[in-house]
């Protein structure tokens, strides 16, 4: 019911096994998305350790980083930069090959969307092997921006993302594992 406990973010999290390949145990975020409670809770928590430090702007990873990193944006009255799958973008762009957990993949930012010197919020869902936000974070980098921090739903330990980007000097937070 309405007045009943929120709980934790991990309760609004399910995992779908064998997506999108066999092995694969898929953490699908749809639910807590679709969950008022749930998703205000996951927006409230990645925003709380920023709120009162310098931030100029969020970039988010497609896809599902758009989804959190533009409510993060909107909260922490910023503005939001898109990091996208090859092709999508429509002006000139700087691109960044990556692997995958399961594939390959590159990922584009508009060459104009971060201005040297800015201080920048890297956001997604998950973190599994740290080769999209390093992605992003090279994109990022190439432009001159400073990453304040990378902030995620679900961090993977066993899958080696947060020791990755901590090794690039990063300050990476995740609401659980
Ligand atoms: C997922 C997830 C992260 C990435 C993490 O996206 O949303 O962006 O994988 O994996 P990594 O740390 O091993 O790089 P996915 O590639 O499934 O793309 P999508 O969000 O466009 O569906
Ligand atoms: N991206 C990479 N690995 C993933 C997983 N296990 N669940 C959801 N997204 C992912």
């Amino acid at each position: 019911s309405r007045t009943s406990p929120a709980g934790s973010v991990r309760d609004y999290i399910r995992t779908i096994p064998d997506f999108p390949h066999a092995g694969i145990q898929f953490r699908d975020v749809t639910t807590l998305f679709a969950d008022p409670r749930g998703f205000r809770m996951a927006v409230d928590q990645m925003v709380h350790p920023y709120a009162g430090t310098r931030i100029d702007k969020v970039a988010g990873l497609e896809a599902r980083g758009f989804i959190m990193g533009g409510a993060i944006a909107h909260q922490l009255a910023v503005g939001f930069v898109p990091i996208r799958k090859a092709g999508k973008l429509p002006g000139a762009v700087l691109s960044e090959r990556y692997t995958l957990e399961y594939g390959e993949a590159e990922m584009q930012i508009h060459d104009d969307a971060i201005q040297p010197g800015e201080r920048i919020l890297l956001v997604d869902d998950l973190l599994a092997t740290g080769g999209t936000a390093e992605a992003g974070i090279r994109l990022i980098e190439r432009l001159g921006g400073e990453i304040a921090g990378c902030t995620f739903i679900i961090d993977l330990p066993d899958l080696g993302g947060r020791k990755r980007l901590e090794k690039l000097g990063m300050s990476v937070d995740a609401l659980c594992a």
